[in-house]
């Protein structure tokens, strides 16, 4: 099972317990705490490191599993149980085969009008499709078990500055979202962006999610705010659009504390 994990204890350990703590990279933070980073081989050296930790009397604040990463991109969908299911949906980690489905609405105009690259034909979208990196990055979103949508969940490492930036690595992501436009209108995207969402900070422990669009996709937007997204960036003409045009774009987040205060309220 190697995974990468994160300990993080209260005090300044001395640089020789990384050797000893199965030579986990340590760094120190200004708040007086130590973070222990690296691959743990198995279940026994994951006990071993713990164990370790006990015996050195330090206080452990918080373990953390950091996503696997597939071509260097981290891939948040491999630790996680599938499929998930929502009130009407399915969601489940995208599939080499799902290329065809969604070629089928990716290339229709009102779909690619907003979207980052336009395929040139089903052979290149299917390549890029099906890339690795890509593919641990998206998932499908089914209805009666037919494919009408698909998302992206990329992790990130937020900014940091050096001494801290372990504790800042894969803290938040990035979502992305389209549907079938035959499927718009009732509200599918925002029950499946809600479920990925809780995804986000209840299991994978993230602490902000962000999206980002064209001023113009109001769609888009909308569906951010139905959420409870903060608009925290309006970008003037910051954008080119294939049109030629330089458009404006928002930039929306959300904290974990937000939407927990949001469920409960
Ligand atoms: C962005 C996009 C996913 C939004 O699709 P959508 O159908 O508007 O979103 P939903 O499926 O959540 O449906 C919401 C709409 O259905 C309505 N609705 C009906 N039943 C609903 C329900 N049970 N719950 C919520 N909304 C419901 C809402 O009122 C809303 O309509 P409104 O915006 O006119 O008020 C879609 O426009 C799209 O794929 N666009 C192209 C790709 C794209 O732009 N991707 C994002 C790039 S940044």
């Amino acid at each position: 099972m190697s995974a990468a994990y994160e300990f993080r204890v209260g005090g300044h350990l001395d640089g020789h317990w990384s050797n000893i703590l199965a030579g986990l990279a340590l760094t120190h933070g200004s708040d007086g705490t130590s973070t222990l980073t690296g691959p743990v081989a198995d279940q026994s050296q994951l006990h071993g490191v713990l164990a370790g930790l006990r015996d050195l009397g330090a206080p452990l604040l918080a373990v953390r599993a950091l996503p696997p990463s597939v071509g260097g991109v981290t891939d948040p969908l491999a630790a996680l149980t599938w499929p998930r299911r929502t009130e009407r949906l399915l969601l489940r980690p995208a599939r080499p085969e799902d290329a065809e489905v969604t070629w089928r609405f990716r290339r229709l105009e009102s779909v690619c009008r907003w979207i980052t690259e336009v395929p040139t034909s089903e052979e290149s979208y299917r390549a890029t499709f099906t890339d690795p990196a890509r593919l641990a990055t998206t998932l499908v979103i089914e209805l009666d078990g037919e494919v009408i949508g698909d998302l992206m969940l990329r992790v990130d490492d937020a900014w940091a500055q050096k001494e801290v930036v372990d504790q800042a690595r894969a803290t938040q992501a990035e979502l992305g979202w389209v549907l079938d436009p035959s499927f718009a209108g009732n509200g599918y995207a925002t029950e499946a962006v809600r479920e990925l969402v809780c995804i986000c900070f209840d299991e994978l422990g993230l602490r902000r999610v962000t999206a980002t669009c064209f001023a113009d996709n109001e769609a888009s937007w909308r569906l951010m705010e139905r959420l409870g997204m903060r608009r925290e960036v309006h970008a003037v003409a910051d954008a080119l659009h294939r049109s030629g045009e330089w458009l404006d774009s928002y930039g929306y987040a959300l904290l974990v504390e937000e939407w927990r205060g949001a469920s409960r309220a």
